[in-house]
């Protein structure tokens, strides 16, 4: 499930000799959307933007209860998976200090790379006006300018939009699905 990525898969990104990446979320700024590091407080405004029944129909699950979603964020906003092997990035998406939606970087050091599984999600009454696509491309460059140098998306076959953000960011499909059926997109 999408919102479970980040913890089955950090202000900057650095792998040390012993490949322990450090890298702590900032805030990400391009004119009327600023994508902030998410907080556990966040929990209570996302709530009401994941209500939509709809944004899980590529993606499996179902809109979180309140104290699921407070837990959830509790454990996303340290930054790090339990074993810390992984980096957790997620970021509230915010259009004139609105929440809409997020974005989410698991990252790991992978065969002398450093690599970022993306995910986006946008409320649906959000959708259809490109914030995907650019906040998407943000949280990209923020990443590549801190030393990620490949990027993934496991993408339903069938959802066009996620496909489509995924070409702004220069993925392309491997050829290779997930465990449930999602085609894998890699950049390079
Ligand atoms: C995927 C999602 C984030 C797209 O959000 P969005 O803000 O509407 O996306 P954008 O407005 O940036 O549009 C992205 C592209 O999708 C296209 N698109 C949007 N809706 C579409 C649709 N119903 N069918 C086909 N293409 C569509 C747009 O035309 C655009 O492509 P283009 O720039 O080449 O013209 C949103 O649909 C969503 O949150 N879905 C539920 C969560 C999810 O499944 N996330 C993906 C997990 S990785």
């Amino acid at each position: 499930m999408l919102e479970e990525r980040n913890e089955s898969q950090a202000d900057s990104v650095c792998a040390s000799p012993d490949e322990q990446l450090v890298m702590v979320a900032e805030s990400i700024t391009s004119g009327d959307l600023i994508l902030t590091p998410l907080q556990a407080v966040d929990a209570d405004a996302m709530f009401v933007v994941l209500q939509d029944r709809e944004l899980y129909s590529f993606t499996g699950g179902e809109p979180a209860t309140i104290d699921a979603l407070r837990a959830r964020y509790a454990r996303q906003a340290g930054g790090v998976s339990p074993d810390g092997s992984q980096l957790w990035l997620n970021w509230i998406i915010r259009m004139s200090d609105e929440p809409v939606g997020y974005v989410q970087a698991t990252v790991a050091p992978r065969q002398g790379r450093v690599v970022a599984e993306l995910a986006w999600v946008i409320g649906t009454q959000w959708q259809g006006r490109g914030l995907a696509t650019r906040s998407a491309l943000m949280m990209q460059t923020w990443l590549r300018d801190r030393g990620v140098d490949r990027f993934t998306a496991s993408i339903h076959p069938q959802h066009a939009a996620s496909a489509s953000v995924a070409v702004w960011l220069g993925l392309q499909p491997s050829g290779e699905s997930t465990d449930e059926g999602e085609c894998i997109w890699r950049l390079p």
